[in-house]
């Protein structure tokens, strides 16, 4: 918390902009995409909120399936679509929607996509969160090339949750993710069926993200989120979300590549956190905020029973905020619905933590000369293998941000818990099963890591604020048998 105020007075006192990428100018990752000469980038103005409906992203429907296997058609594509009133964006989607469909898989049975590149430049789709071997895991050098056809197969050996899709091609991912190729993957399980929560259309999926329009309504791009003042839910500038007065499962994902948020209902009431990046947790956590650091995913039961119809609920955003990414949508309370759903007082038992046996240390920075992201002094190499972890161990990874600007920790096929954050035990929040774990300016996260899923080879872990794992912030390792 109080770093947090440490930094917006920092934000303050710099201007977004130095604070954000350390006042450097920031390299860019390909000759025909030139950053902005200055921060100041000549952008649209902001967009009325609340005009325009959320739009749900539609299931994907299976091209056939067998007793153990969903097949699927997910082409990676180039679309139009309407941000501002009146002007067409042209887009990088997965299916030509933005975000892409939804893709809605039960553990245990096998999800197979076929996937074939219809744009311009390699491309790599990884199932963030996903337990999966390292072939079919979409690393940042297993491209496919333009015009190339290839298949993914999930197994789908784990825990309900929810899971994202999104470019990683190596370099160029943060300009494919922003320019809209991400999608949602929803896992259930039967135990998770067996509770009763909100299910059918009162389980929605909300992928929230921003963006920099230019005034034909085309996409700005460079490598600062001061250039990324307008706010998208599903694609569309803050919209209204008309839901009955009833209970509803918001699953959220932060699908920005820069913007950590903080949620908040404009109401101040409480609502429920029943999951995490990798699960549900153990219990409901009754809560007025939630942080949502890019690449985070939280599942949320709000009841809007409490309320009369026609009553109008602003989800706002507390961190960092100006006067365009302080409010993200509203919710339009109607009519009530009947509503056997419920959210019980248990929803899951966490896996215990083994014994540790190794730790590591990782200091996140960008590099005050060359705008470089470096691990531990080092930039990515993809010829260097940072390290080598035994199958079945458990580890301590040390997490320091010794810059001044956000970063986070992601890894890739395994889960871990939050064990302290500067000493601090997480929130009830963060305390269930994670992939990524926000680490702001001057914090030390603490995480236990079992490498207990059974698949061995090269995976990567790097910082979610996508251009920054761009730019060099990522590492790789091997799992080899112990
Ligand atoms: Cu969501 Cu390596 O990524
Ligand atoms: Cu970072």
């Amino acid at each position: 918390m109080n770093s947090r105020r440490e930094m917006l007075k920092l934000m303050a006192a710099t201007g977004g902009a130095l604070a954000v990428t350390g006042g450097l100018a920031v390299r860019s990752m390909r000759p025909d995409v030139q950053p902005a000469a200055s921060a100041t980038a000549a952008l649209a103005g902001p967009i009325t909120p609340f005009q325009v409906a959320m739009p749900v992203p539609k299931v994907l429907q299976p091209t056939s399936r067998s007793s153990t296997t969903d097949y699927y058609t997910l082409d990676v594509q180039q679309a139009v679509t309407e941000i501002m009133p009146g002007k067409s964006t042209t887009v990088l989607t997965y299916g030509g929607s933005l975000p892409g469909p939804t893709i809605r898989a039960k553990s245990g049975r096998t999800v197979v996509v076929r996937q074939t590149n219809r744009i311009g430049a390699g491309t790599s789709m990884h199932l963030h969160g996903a337990v999966v071997d390292p072939d079919n895991d979409g690393g940042p050098m297993d491209q496919v090339a333009p015009g190339a056809t290839r298949t993914y197969t999930y197994p789908n050996k784990q825990v309900a949750t929810t899971l994202w899709y999104h470019d990683h091609a190596h370099m160029t991912d943060a300009e494919h993710v922003y320019r809209g190729m991400s999608g949602f993957y929803v896992l259930s399980d039967a135990s998770e069926q067996a509770l009763g929560l909100p299910s059918g259309t009162y389980d929605v999926p909300i992928m929230i993200r921003d963006v920099g329009l230019n005034d034909d309504g085309s996409l700005y791009f460079d490598h600062l989120f001061t250039s990324r003042p307008q706010i998208l839910v599903n694609g569309k500038p803050q919209p209204y979300f008309r839901v009955r007065a009833r209970k509803y499962r918001l699953r959220l994902c932060n699908g920005s590549n820069l913007r950590p948020f903080e949620f908040r209902l404009d109401n101040g009431d409480a609502f429920q956190q029943i999951g995490t990046d990798r699960g549900l947790l153990p219990a409901p956590v009754t809560t007025t905020s939630l942080p949502l650091s890019p690449g985070e995913r939280a599942d949320i039961v709000v009841d809007f029973s409490r309320y009369a119809a026609g009553t109008q609920i602003v989800l706002q955003n507390t961190l960092f905020p100006t006067d365009t990414t302080d409010r993200i949508m509203r919710f339009d309370v109607g009519d009530t619905a009947s509503d056997t759903s419920r959210v019980p007082g248990r929803l899951a038992t966490l896996p215990a933590l083994g014994t540790p046996t190794v730790t590591r240390t990782f200091s996140l920075t960008l590099d005050p000369a060359t705008g470089a992201g470096l691990i531990n002094g080092r930039e990515f190499d993809m010829n260097r293998v940072d390290f080598t972890v035994k199958q079945g161990a458990t580890e301590i990874w040390e997490i320091s941000n010794i810059d001044q600007i956000p970063h986070n920790f992601h890894i890739h096929l395994v889960d871990f818990r939050v064990l302290d954050i500067n000493g601090t035990p997480p929130a009830p929040g963060q305390a269930g099963l994670k992939d990524i774990v926000s680490v702001m300016p001057g914090q030390k996260a603490r995480i236990q890591v079992s490498f207990a899923y059974p698949y061995l080879g090269r995976y990567y872990y790097h910082c979610h604020l996508i251009d920054h794992g761009a730019m060099g912030m990522m590492g790789q390792f091997d799992i080899v048998r112990s």
